[in-house]
């Protein structure tokens, strides 16, 4: 009774994993930690409208986005939201360091994949 107790658990944690692995199945960890906290932040905060590779899902994909704008305009973007849209503003939950992490997240990682 017991032990089928404890292998219905470890099949729940098992599923657990395996969802929580698909919900961050975006390129591994970068090794510059700058762009690492930005992972974090992102898949945090903005995979859920952009996708976990930066794809795109309800929101645009960053593929080439770093020649579409320049950093400040990036980081403008995301801390100002954009007005009329579903993209919120991030400035009062976000500080300067983590929105510069975020942007270079996107234009040097996963702006740059296929
Ligand atoms: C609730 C959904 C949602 C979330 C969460 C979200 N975004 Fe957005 N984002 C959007 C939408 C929708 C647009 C397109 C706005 C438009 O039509 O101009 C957008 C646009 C952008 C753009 C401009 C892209 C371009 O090509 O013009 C940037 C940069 C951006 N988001 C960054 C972020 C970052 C960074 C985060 C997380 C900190 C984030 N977004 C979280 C919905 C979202």
């Amino acid at each position: 009774m017991h032990r089928a107790r404890r292998a219905a658990a470890v099949g729940v944690l098992g599923l657990a994993a395996v969802g929580l692995a698909a919900c961050t199945s975006g390129p591994p960890t970068p090794t510059d930690p700058v762009l690492a906290k930005g992972q974090q932040i992102y898949n945090n905060r903005c995979q859920a409208c952009h996708g976990p590779s930066g794809e795109g899902l309800t929101a645009p994909a960053f593929y080439g986005i770093a020649e579409r704008m320049t950093l400040e305009q990036h980081e403008a973007v995301i801390a100002q939201g954009r007005d009329g849209t579903r993209m919120p503003a991030f400035a009062d939950s976000l500080s300067q360091d983590d929105i510069e992490a975020v942007a270079r997240y996107e234009r040097e990682v996963i702006g740059v994949r296929n």
